[in-house]
């Protein structure tokens, strides 16, 4: 009777102890949200002070941060690659790839994010999580939804100009392509949509919707007339102006994107392909009234983008700066 009590006892102990660590640490693959908790127990606290900083001086920077960890994860997958930098004549690395010249932002947060990990807690956090959390604090920090972001990537050595002007889509592409590319990556049309929503914040370049707004004809007319205002039809000195991508609330993580769509009132060409009579129009359309449901698969999305060929373990190092790789 004695032993029986003990025993089921210790059994109940032990269910508790596995369902606390359960919903302390989610593992996935090779990565764990725990990953730094004795390591460095202040790294997501830095993190987070730095990227609110940063959000508060230029808000757009929550979007730009978001975009660098999908313009990261998409080549040779979340390795930090698109962080190193060029060094003439000996190293040509990604931020002057096509989608990356000029356009994406953020470099300067990472390195100064990275400084005060380093004073915390030095050698051991890499770069590519630190862009991983970023993303997750910059969506946070717009009003969007919160996550455990799984740890334990490292630096990669190599950075790959040709993979990320190949792997990394255009806003010229069409539906198929677009779903083609998201499953190089292992990633669903139903991550695509869900992923793509992340246009709810920041801006483009009038060269990135010139095409759109004056040669498509699924774009709501007076919608285009109004942005043909801010974006002239011959390329020149209106290139690199600015228009937010949701013109609902440019810099509000919502599910307003997803009503711009249905509204045919969105920039992108390869935005509207994801509601232009093809397989994604129900769930733009679901997404579209319900933002929770949006949130969570963007959260699970997320996840798995964060979870593309990481390299862990031995493999890669920690760079010390990330913008160059070790020189040991
Ligand atoms: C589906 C394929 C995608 C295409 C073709 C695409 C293309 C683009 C383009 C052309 C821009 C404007 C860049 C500029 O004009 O400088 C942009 C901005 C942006 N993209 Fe995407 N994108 C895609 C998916 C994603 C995904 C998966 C995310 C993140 C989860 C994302 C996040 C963003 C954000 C937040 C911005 C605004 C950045 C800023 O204001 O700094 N995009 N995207
Ligand atoms: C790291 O940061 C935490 C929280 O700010 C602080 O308590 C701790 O003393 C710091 N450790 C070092 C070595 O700077
Ligand atoms: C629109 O299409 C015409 C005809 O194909 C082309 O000449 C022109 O360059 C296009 N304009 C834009 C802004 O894409």
């Amino acid at each position: 009777m004695m032993a029986s009590s003990t025993t089921s006892t210790c059994h109940c102990c032990l269910l508790i102890a596995c369902l606390f660590l359960l919903s302390s640490t989610l593992v996935y693959g090779q990565l764990t949200t725990s990953f730094y908790a004795t390591s460095c127990p202040a790294l997501e606290s830095i993190v987070k002070s730095t990227v609110a900083q940063a959000v508060a001086a230029d808000q757009r920077m929550g979007a730009s941060l978001i975009r660098l960890f999908f313009h990261d994860c998409f080549v040779q997958g979340c390795d930090a690659s698109i962080l190193l930098d060029d060094l003439p004549g000996s190293f040509v690395g990604e931020k002057t790839a096509f989608p990356n010249v000029d356009s994406v932002r953020g470099y300067d947060v990472i390195n100064s994010i990275k400084a005060a990990v380093e004073a915390n807690c030095s050698g051991v956090v890499s770069c590519a999580d630190i862009v991983a959390l970023a993303a997750r604090d910059g969506t946070v920090l717009l009003g969007g939804p919160s996550w455990a972001v799984p740890l334990g990537r490292r630096d990669s050595t190599t950075a790959s100009l040709s993979l990320a002007n190949s792997d990394l889509p255009s806003p010229a592409s069409d539906l198929k392509t677009l779903i083609k590319a998201f499953g190089n990556k292992g990633l669903s049309a139903r991550d695509m949509t869900a992923l793509s929503g992340a246009h709810t914040v920041g801006s483009a370049q009038c060269k990135n919707f010139r095409a759109h707004i004056y040669n498509d004809t699924n774009v709501d007319p007076a919608f285009a007339a109004m942005r043909q205002g801010g974006c002239s039809f011959t390329a020149g000195s209106a290139d690199g102006s600015l228009t937010p991508l949701d013109e609902r609330s440019g810099l509000v993580f919502d599910n307003a994107y997803y009503a711009d769509l249905v509204a045919r009132r969105v920039l992108l060409h390869s935005d509207q392909e994801l509601f232009n009579g093809g397989s994604q129009d129900s769930l733009v359309r679901k997404y579209s009234s319900n933002t929770a449901l949006f949130f969570s698969d963007f959260v699970d999305a997320m996840i798995k983008m964060g979870n593309i060929s990481p390299l862990t373990g031995t493999a890669g190092q920690i760079r010390a700066n990330c913008g160059v790789v070790n020189s040991t």
